[in-house]
């Protein structure tokens, strides 16, 4: 297949390329720095500047759309919300647009996502049928979503990728729990108790590649492994796979003061569940964080 991917230079971008390359497909990466797409994606993807370069006449089969700015990198101010809004939410627009004039459609479009679509739901156990949620990462989460499904209006299946964060040993948020837990510095955030949905890089490659090929897969997916987690349970786990201490608290006053709304990503939670993933028979590679972290950590 030829295959579209934006974001494909970004953590989980440069894994699926690895995945979809090793199973023959003809790469073609959306990047701001279309110069790095062979250096990070491999040195036979071709490289898009700008989907203004998306000539009718271009072949894609199928596209997989990842793109985003990093949303807990920077403060929420106003200018930053809208970059993360364009980034996603103004790109995939314009993406569909794309689809939508293209003189060979392509059959199926993977669209970004992720599990704080539900918003903070405390204990509740969460399928795809739950609700978006009222906060600014939930109703970011459902505009992308809205934008991605008007492909739909034009036959294209359309799969949405409600992730989870991503456990990987290449970054991520292991890459920035790893420094502080190997020293021993390890917090848990707040009361602990809000819930941590993950999932295993290599669960989530697996993943895309059956939403790439089900033809009968649609809507949403909750791409988060079966069992999550609390994040004190998330805590002691981590640090007990680094053979390092955990006693730390990370107050919740604290974290407000010094991140403002943004700190809602670390002290609020989503308890989903791969309700979809299940009933397509996905056996996971990895249910049980600490054999994920065991399997990580040693690599
Ligand atoms: N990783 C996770 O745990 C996780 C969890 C939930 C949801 N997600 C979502 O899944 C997607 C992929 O995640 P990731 O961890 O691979 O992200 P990532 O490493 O931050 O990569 C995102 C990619 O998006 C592109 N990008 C960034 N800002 C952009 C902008 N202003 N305009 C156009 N493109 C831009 C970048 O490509 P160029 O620099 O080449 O242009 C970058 O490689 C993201 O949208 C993220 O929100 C990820």
């Amino acid at each position: 297949m030829q295959i579209l991917i934006t974001g494909g230079t970004g953590l989980i971008g440069r894994q699926l390329c690895k995945a979809l390359l090793a199973e023959g497909h003809e790469l073609t990466v959306l990047s701001r720095n279309p110069a790095s797409v062979p250096v990070k994606c491999g040195a036979a993807v071709h490289a898009l500047g700008s989907l203004a370069e998306w000539r009718p006449d271009m072949t894609f089969d199928a596209v997989i759309n990842l793109a985003g700015e990093p949303i807990i990198d920077k403060s929420w101010t106003a200018q930053r919300k809208q970059a993360l809004w364009a980034s996603r939410v103004t790109l995939t627009e314009e993406l569909v647009r794309r689809i939508a004039a293209a003189n060979h459609k392509p059959t199926v479009l993977l669209s970004g996502s992720a599990v704080g679509y539900y918003g903070n739901r405390g204990d509740v156990m969460l399928d795809e049928a739950a609700d978006a949620g009222k906060d600014f990462a939930a109703q970011l989460c459902k505009a992308w979503e809205d934008a991605a499904r008007v492909a739909e209006s034009v036959g294209v299946r359309v799969c949405l990728l409600r992730t989870a964060p991503v456990l990987s040993n290449d970054g991520g948020l292991l890459g920035r729990m790893l420094p502080p837990f190997r020293l021993g510095l390890g917090a848990r955030l707040g009361d602990g108790k809000q819930w941590m949905s993950w999932v295993h890089m290599q669960d989530y490659v697996a993943m895309v590649l059956r939403l790439l090929h089900d033809p009968d897969a649609a809507g949403p997916y909750n791409m988060a492994a079966p069992q999550p987690v609390t994040n004190a349970e998330f805590t002691a786990t981590l640090a007990a796979a680094l053979h390092r201490p955990a006693l730390f608290v990370a107050p919740a006053l604290l974290l407000e003061l010094s991140m403002g709304e943004r700190a809602s990503l670390l002290l609020e939670g989503q308890r989903a569940l791969p309700g979809k993933m299940a009933a397509a028979q996905y056996r996971f590679a990895f249910t049980n964080l600490a054999d994920a972290l065991r399997d990580l950590l040693g690599k």
